[in-house]
This record gives structure tokens, C-alpha cells and sequence, in this order.
């Protein structure tokens, strides 16, 4: 027999006209809210929706509306004209999967205990902070630095490959496929390297990963012991630290100068390190090339030490004045150098498509880890890509973004020249995209950031990468993403700013 009519009371929430969530649906929410938690026993006859209308003081076929969804999901049965009862047949686990009333879970700091028991390593890796949801709400906005131009990427060619992929890849690349990668874009890119980057390479070395991230993720879990010391830069990209320190790496930082990291520095180490990171084409963030003579010392030191090296050449596409150097690797004659590459720069950061090029006999073990990890990257992707190189689009792309690049750089070195003149020393950037500014002694770049930041504009002080005191803090300038327009609007709002923390100083 029905039980009685549910009392309306018990509907948790009241409607808000106001809300930008549809009235049906919140009615919705608020009827299977309280099937769910009992308050609605099964069984129990609804109100007509003429009667729910009216007591609720909305249109019925808003009503009708939240109904017909839950009859849709099994929440409601009913015939017609013997009214409308709360389904018999909820399943028990239904019931309690869902009966807890949604609960706002704050928001915890890696310090605090903590929603739940994590692992020591899940706590660890936690506290690395290598995500901001802050800075991705943000969004993209002159000048964060790192991002290519997005609206430059060209979307055509891209969905034109795609859609020609998607039809024509051969049934037997849609089932799990090399954990090293797709071989047409490995081969792809091996005679890239070889041509643009002289790395000695063969597409057997090549292993295709999401981006520079996972890379380092797999070199240093194949390659580094918890407690190994590793040098890094200092100023470093946090993207290289975090992911060495996950893998239970020591950091020992080593000062770059205008020639790079200072390798003799890393040699007087008390200790024997296992392992160092260097971006040699232009080092983030102080856009630093390595010189040569470094670049030697480097790979002296590493083969008789025994050093392993990870060179990220992340920016490298981009040179905009001189010959670039070649590639660190391509000086290496002890397989020493671990070449790592990204597509983030060259094409669109949300691709997720890197590469690295191993060493012939660790190539194998850097596959195994990759595979017990996410067996391997989307394989549609993967051939779109190896097509868009193959095919020359990947060059012509490049050609194109350069010029671009250099357009945009000009374009803030002018609003530099012309509204922060004296107030910070701005150099232009033979390669990469963004500029340096170095700001007077005693003036305190992440202070610059914090009131730029609340002025709409994203100002990366070198300080933040920093483990040790900079003698001149400095400023990273993205520029790559931003129109000469919106590079100038933001160059004048950061002008006061910077006016400001100048006088100070005086
Ligand atoms: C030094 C450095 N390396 C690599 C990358 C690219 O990382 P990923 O390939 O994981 O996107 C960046 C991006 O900002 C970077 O600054």
C-alpha cells in the first residue's frame, strides 16, 4: 500500500529564483537529495504537480520537468492517473552510496594533517606545489612566461591530419601500442634532432613522453636512488626540481653566471653527485646560454665522474639572433647526456607531447618505466604529429612563430625602453620567449610580483626559483603569447609598480 505523502519540509533546500541553476533542476536535486537520504521513503506518494506548483510557487511544468527527469533515472514510478510514488526498487547501495549530504570539503595545506592518512612520499610530493590551481584561474594574460602563441597555432592543418588519421590508421595502431612510442614520429624526430640539433640519435632512442614533465619522471625513477644527490640550476624551473625531488633526490644548487651553471662549483661538491639538470640553449629562468667552454667542462667532468645529464632543451626552436649552439648531447662521447624535448613550446603546451632521446643502453629501462606508469600517449596524437613533421608543417610553423616572436619581443623591448626606462635593466632575448629584467640591488622581485599580480599582470621574479639569495633579483617577462597591444597595456600598468619599488630604494 502507498504511504503517506512525503512531508515538503523535509526538501533540504529551498529554491532560489535568483541561482543560475534552472528551478526544475533544483528541484530536482533537492527530490533526489531526499530519496536518497530517506527522507522520502520508497513507497511514499508524491503530491499532484498541480499541488507541488503551488505549494512551491512555481510553474508546474517546471515541476514536471524534475519529474519526468527522475522517472527517466528510476527515482519516481508511478501510473497514469493513480499519481506519482518514490520508486520501490532503489537499490540498497544506491541508497547509501549517495546518502551522505554533499559536504564542503576544505581546501588543505601540505602542512595540515590532512584529509586522510597519506603515504610519507604522497605528503612529500603534496608539499612540492608544483600545481597552482591559483595561476591556472588566472588564465593566460601578458606576461606569464613559458606559453607559445596559442591563436597562431594552426588549428586547420592540425584537424585536417586529425580527421585524415582518424580514418586511416590501420586497425592494428588502435590497439595498445609501443610503450616507447609511435614509430613514424619517433623516426620523425629522430631525423629532426639529427638535422636541427646534430644529436646523434637513431629512432630506437628516441621515447616519445607527455612533455618534459614525464621525462624527468622517468629518468629519475629509473635513475636516481632516494637520498643521490642531484645538482640542478639555481635559479631552476620548478617543473625540473619537483620532479627530482619525487624521486627522493637531494638537491645541491649550483650558481649560473653568464656562462651557465658553474660547473667547477658542482665539481668542489663535499659529495659525488648522481645526476645533473641543465637547460644549456637558454636556461629558465635567467635566459643564460651555456658557452661552450662550460658546455665542455660539463661533459669532462661527467665522464670521469660518471655523472649522469639531463639537458632540456625545451626553448630551442627559437633563436632569433647568432648561430644557435648545437645541442649538448651532440658533444658527448660517453653517452653521458639524456637529450629532453617538448612540443609545449613548438606547438601548444596541452598537446602533452615530448620526447627524450636515451643513451642506447638505458633505453629499456626508461620503456619499462614509462610503461608501469601509463603504458603509453595517445597513439591518434602521436601520428597526427608524425604527419605534421613529415610533411614539412612542423618547419613552415616554426618559420612562422619565429618571426612572430621576434615582432613580440621588439614590441616590449619599445614599451620597456619607453615607459621603465632606468627603472629596470632589460636586455633582449636572443632565444626563448620571454626577456630578463634585472631590477637595482635591494629590490624585491615576488614583492614586484604580488602588487603587479593585484594590477592584472603577471610578473615571474627570478627570486622564486631561487634556493639561495640572488645578489639582483630580476624579472621573467613572457612575451610570445601577447599582442604588441596587449603588451604595451600591461608594460604601463606594471610601470608604477615598478616606479614605486625604484624610489624605495633611493
Ligand atoms: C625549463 C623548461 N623546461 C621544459 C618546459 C616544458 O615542460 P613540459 O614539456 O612538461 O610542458 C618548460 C615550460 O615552461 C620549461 O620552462
Amino acid at each position: 500500500m502507498a504511504k503517506h505523502a512525503p512531508d515538503l519540509a523535509l526538501l533540504a533546500a529551498p529554491l532560489d529564483p535568483a541561482s543560475e541553476t534552472p528551478l526544475y533542476r533544483q528541484l530536482y536535486d533537492a527530490l533526489r537529495h531526499a530519496i536518497l537520504v530517506g527522507r522520502f521513503a520508497p513507497g511514499s506518494r508524491l503530491p499532484a504537480t498541480r499541488a507541488l506548483a503551488a505549494e512551491l510557487g512555481i510553474s508546474r511544468n517546471t515541476v514536471a520537468q524534475a519529474f519526468d527527469q527522475l522517472f527517466a533515472e528510476g527515482y519516481l514510478e508511478g501510473r497514469v492517473g493513480s499519481g506519482t510514488y518514490v520508486s520501490r526498487a532503489l537499490p540498497d547501495e544506491l541508497l547509501q552510496a549517495d546518502a551522505a549530504p554533499t559536504e564542503i570539503v576544505p581546501r588543505h595545506e601540505p602542512s595540515d594533517d590532512g584529509p586522510r592518512a597519506l603515504s610519507k612520499r604522497g605528503r612529500e610530493t603534496w608539499g612540492l606545489q608544483m600545481y597552482a590551481p591559483h595561476d591556472l584561474l588566472r588564465g593566460i594574460r601578458p606576461f606569464v612566461t613559458g606559453v607559445p602563441a596559442l591563436d597562431a597555432f594552426p588549428m586547420e592543418t592540425w584537424t585536417r591530419l586529425a580527421a585524415r588519421c582518424w580514418r586511416g590508421l590501420p586497425s592494428a595502431d588502435l590497439g595498445y601500442g609501443d610503450p616507447a612510442g609511435y614509430g613514424p614520429l619517433r623516426k620523425a624526430i629522430a631525423a629532426r634532432l639529427r638535422d636541427a640539433r646534430a644529436v646523434r640519435c637513431e629512432p630506437e632512442q628516441v621515447i616519445i613522453v607527455g612533455g618534459t614533465q614525464q621525462a624527468i619522471d622517468i629518468i629519475a625513477h629509473t635513475l636516481i636512488n632516494p637520498g643521490d644527490t642531484v645538482c640542478i640550476e639555481d635559479p631552476c624551473y620548478l617543473g625540473a626540481s619537483a620532479g627530482l625531488t619525487k624521486a627522493g633526490a637531494r638537491l645541491a644548487p649550483i650558481a649560473v653566471d653568464n656562462e651557465g651553471l658553474r660547473v667547477a662549483d658542482a665539481r668542489a661538491l663535499p659529495v659525488q653527485p648522481r645526476l645533473v639538470f641543465v637547460a644549456p640553449s637558454y636556461q629558465y629562468p635567467t635566459g643564460v646560454t651555456m658557452s661552450l667552454a662550460r658546455r665542455l667542462a660539463l661533459l669532462d667532468w661527467a665522464r670521469r665522474s660518471g655523472v649522469w645529464v639531463i639537458e632540456d632543451d625545451y626553448d630551442c626552436e627559437f633563436r632569433y639572433t647568432g648561430r644557435p649552439l648545437a645541442s649538448l648531447q651532440s658533444l658527448d662521447t660517453d653517452r653521458r647526456v639524456i637529450y629532453v624535448g617538448t612540443f609545449s613550446k613548438s606547438l601548444l603546451p596541452a598537446l602533452r607531447l615530448g620526447f627524450l632521446v636515451a643513451p642506447a643502453d638505458l633505453v629499456d629501462a626508461f620503456v619499462a618505466a614509462r610503461a608501469v606508469s601509463d603504458r603509453h600517449l595517445n597513439t591518434l596524437e602521436q601520428a597526427v604529429l608524425a604527419d605534421f613533421i613529415s610533411e614539412g608543417h612542423f618547419d613552415q610553423h616554426l618559420r612562422r612563430m619565429r618571426t612572430l616572436y621576434a615582432e613580440r619581443q621588439a614590441a616590449l623591448i619599445e614599451a620597456a625602453e619607453h615607459l621603465w626606462s632606468g627603472l629596470i635593466d632589460i636586455q633582449p632575448g636572443h632565444a626563448g620567449l620571454h626577456v630578463v629584467g634585472r631590477l637595482e640591488p635591494g629590490i624585491d622581485g615576488k614583492r614586484i610580483a604580488r602588487q603587479a599580480d593585484a594590477a592584472g599582470v603577471t610578473s615571474v621574479p627570478l627570486s622564486a626559483f631561487a634556493v639561495r639569495p640572488l645578489r639582483r633579483d630580476g624579472l621573467a617577462l613572457g612575451y610570445a603569447a601577447y599582442t604588441p597591444r596587449e603588451l604595451r597595456k600591461a608594460a604601463a600598468r606594471l610601470a608604477p609598480i615598478l616606479e614605486q619599488a625604484h624610489l624605495a630604494t633611493e
